[in-house]
């Protein structure tokens, strides 16, 4: 078999992929077909179909056939449903239903506080007083040296690492993160044309000899960590490990993105991996997990050497995130609510932790949004996905969060997106008893 005929053939598919012909969820045709059709053998088009497997530019399943996947498979795994009729375990975000009426005040609030200074243009980075805010909240959760110069706002954490992965990498270069990692830094990184390489973790997050490891066989300029709750195991790093991790980013002179958008749920603050390495690091937070993610507020601490690129990189993208929702922010944080808010998540977070330990018998974290379940054995990952999704359980596949590409056959559930704790318990329970069932008394797909 010719190397460069399964090569040509795989990028025949990946034309037909970017034209259309073959959209999102097409089903491609089968070896025999596609071989008469390229003049080639089946095992050639086997070849090409692994190929593009591996690229993550189709899934296979067997029995059923080879599938183009989504260009971000972001939409995938996290799907807003709707909380009447299905059992969204999928996003995660705060647990909305108590906290609401603080937060409608604070909107209407922020309205009869408007002037004709806050609704004009401002600095790159957002005013003053907002950028201050930023300051107190992420120093109340274990960040140091944040003042009103060296801090950005953001439209919410994700913008915060999009225009950091494009700041301090190139196409073609190679970032490292967390083995098992929050898929929307992978969704960056393919749309920008970044390679991801995870990095091995235990109980205590990154581990530190793995991470020089791949960073001297790989040499990506930038690491990738979330210290606090990861997303999706729910680890979260003592000081030691923090401390390990910043060794090696120093002595290796490359960059840090310290993602520490749940900093908030740890009972005590935990000194940031930032506060060791300043020189080194950018760190992450923001309100979107803690009161709202429709706030789209987040906070970049960013070393001086950055401040300048990074607010003209923020004008030229979108001149500044929207100041309305910054008003609103500026006046919870300033008035300590925003805290009370927060502590509340953290509080509902531990509480829905026991009732999933207890229906699920299951070894989770104290407290965090979510639970990493293991699959019972009989359990094929996606074929679970599916049957829960037929029963309104909408839940996240776990390999959308593996860098390397494996099964990790767990998956992922949101404790906090289903407003009510009745709700909750009962579609634990259905997922209970699906995971107990016989998966051939389940109708096959
Ligand atoms: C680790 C991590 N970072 C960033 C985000 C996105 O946050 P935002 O809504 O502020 O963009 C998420 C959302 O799930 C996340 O888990």
């Amino acid at each position: 078999m010719s190397v460069a005929k399964f090569k040509q053939i795989a990028k025949t598919i990946e034309a037909r992929i970017e034209s259309g012909e073959y959209p999102k969820g097409f089903k491609l045709p089968t070896h025999r077909v596609l071989a008469d059709e390229l003049n080639t053998t089946p095992a050639t088009v086997a070849k090409a179909y692994q190929l593009l497997v591996d690229k993550k530019r189709v899934e296979s399943f067997v029995g059923r056939g080879t599938f183009v996947c989504a260009p971000s498979r972001l939409s995938d795994v996290i799907q807003p449903a709707d909380d009447e009729t299905d059992f969204n375990f999928s996003i995660l975000q705060p647990c909305l239903s108590q906290n609401l009426s603080p937060l409608r005040d604070a909107m209407m609030n922020a309205a009869d506080h408007l002037s004709c200074h806050l609704m004009g243009y401002t600095e790159n980075s957002g005013h003053e007083s907002h950028r201050l805010a930023a300051v107190t909240w992420a120093k109340k959760f274990g960040l140091t040296g944040g003042n009103v110069n060296n801090t950005l706002l953001t439209n919410g954490a994700q913008h915060g690492l999009s225009l950091l992965i494009h700041t301090l990498t190139e196409p073609g270069d190679t970032i490292a993160v967390e083995a098992l990692t929050y898929p929307g830094i992978m969704a960056i990184a393919q749309a920008a044309g970044r390679h991801v390489v995870g990095v091995k973790f235990d109980e205590q997050g990154m581990c530190p000899d793995d991470l020089q490891q791949v960073i001297t066989q790989h040499q990506p300029k930038l690491v990738i960590v979330v210290p606090s709750h990861q997303n999706p195991t729910g680890i979260t790093m003592p000081s030691v490990r923090r401390d390990a991790i910043a060794t090696v980013i120093e002595r290796n002179n490359i960059w840090l993105i310290e993602d520490d958008i749940y900093g908030f749920l740890n009972p005590d603050p935990i000194a940031a991996i930032s506060n060791r390495i300043p020189l080194h690091s950018f760190h992450i937070s923001g309100l979107s997990k803690a009161l709202s993610p429709a706030l789209r507020c987040g906070f970049l601490k960013v070393p001086e050497s950055h401040i300048a690129v990074l607010q003209a990189t923020i004008r030229a993208n979108i001149w500044l995130s929207s100041p309305l929702n910054y008003i609103a922010a500026t006046q919870l944080i300033e008035s300590g609510e925003a805290f009370e808010l927060a502590e509340n998540q953290r509080e509902i977070a531990c509480k829905r932790q026991q009732i999933a330990r207890d229906i699920l018998s299951h070894d989770g974290n104290e407290s965090g949004f979510q639970i990493w379940w293991p699959l019972p054995q009989q359990w094929q990952q996606e074929r679970f996905v599916m049957e829960a999704k037929n029963q309104g359980l909408i839940v996240s596949s776990g390999r959308y969060f593996n860098a390397n590409g494996d099964d990790p056959k767990h998956i992922r559930l949101s404790l906090m997106a289903i407003n009510s704790e009745q709700r909750l318990q009962k579609g634990l329970k259905l997922l209970r008893d699906l995971a107990r069932s016989d998966v051939s008394s389940v109708i096959p797909f």
